[in-house]
């Protein structure tokens, strides 16, 4: 067996509130093979942004480990091997699309000449061309959420962390910018562990999906999901999909028949 990009082994999250210990994560386990595409599924509250943020270091976990590259990593060192896109973008109001976009590129060290150059050249592929020197206030939340993807992608990590990166886009612009990411994916090869609360892009995007219980949140099911690549819109339809669909449903008690 190869060594795993990441391993998550025996982690429990604990948060203190009213001067209680809530558990938000109890004894989850999980791997990210190289190269590989994981989408993270759950109920709300079941703990899917507390895990990326521990991934990324910027939470501490109270127990369990967390390894990159076979090295167990501590929560300080963790941020040097993952590009996280957190749940609401956090764009620095005072900056431009242009400027937040290359921010991450700034902080790893390239000038903010050569910075700005190489995020300018992504604009139009994320439907942003015109918009360079707009502040985040003047943007619309769907373009906002696209910058901070773009800002995200361009740090070029090994592991891209992605936390409902298309949550506030409307139909159409989450549907290219799903391709758009599954083609970069194919092409550029990071491994990917991205949160959806939609089970249809979870299938369509993932190599495997984990489904996480309501809280604690610990490791339900994983689907290895059997849709060959490149992948296609056609495929949405396949016997294949919908049988990987109707599975994750099931473990999250959403079949017709459950009580949500
Ligand atoms: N900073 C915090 N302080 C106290 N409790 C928190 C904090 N952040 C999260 N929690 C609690 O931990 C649990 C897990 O939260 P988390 O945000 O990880 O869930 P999630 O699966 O990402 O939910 P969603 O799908 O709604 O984004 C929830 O019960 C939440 O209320
Ligand atoms: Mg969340």
């Amino acid at each position: 067996m190869p060594t795993p990009l990441l391993q998550v082994s025996n982690l429990t999250a604990t948060y203190m509130e009213d001067g209680q210990h809530l558990t938000a994560l109890e004894d989850v386990n999980l791997h990210v093979d190289l190269h590989e595409f994981v989408c993270l599924i759950g109920p709300s509250g079941s703990g899917k942004s507390t895990l990326l943020d521990i991934i990324s270091g910027l939470f501490a976990e109270v127990a369990g480990s967390v390894e990159i590259d076979g090295r167990e990593i501590p929560p300080a060192e963790r941020a040097g091997s993952t590009s996280y896109m957190r749940q609401r973008d956090l764009l620095m109001p005072w900056r431009t699309a242009l400027e937040n976009a290359a921010l991450a590129l700034e902080v790893h060290g390239h000038t903010k000449t050569d910075a700005r150059a190489r995020a300018q050249e992504r604009f139009a592929e994320f439907g942003l061309a015109g918009f360079e020197d707009r502040y985040p206030a003047q943007l619309s939340g769907g373009m906002r959420q696209r910058v901070a993807f773009l800002r995200t992608v361009l740090a070029e990590r090994d592991l891209l962390l992605l936390d409902e990166p298309f949550g506030a886009l409307d139909a159409l612009n989450r549907s290219n910018l799903q391709q758009w990411l599954v083609q970069m994916w194919e092409r550029e090869q990071q491994s990917v562990v991205m949160v959806t609360h939609d089970v249809d892009e979870a299938v369509f995007l993932a190599d495997r999906v984990i489904v996480l219980s309501a809280r604690p949140g610990t490791v339900i099911h994983e689907e290895r999901i059997n849709l060959p690549r490149p992948r296609t819109r056609a495929m949405l339809t396949s016997n294949t999909f919908l049988a990987h669909r109707a599975v994750l449903l099931d473990a999250l008690g959403l079949l017709d028949g459950d009580v949500a």
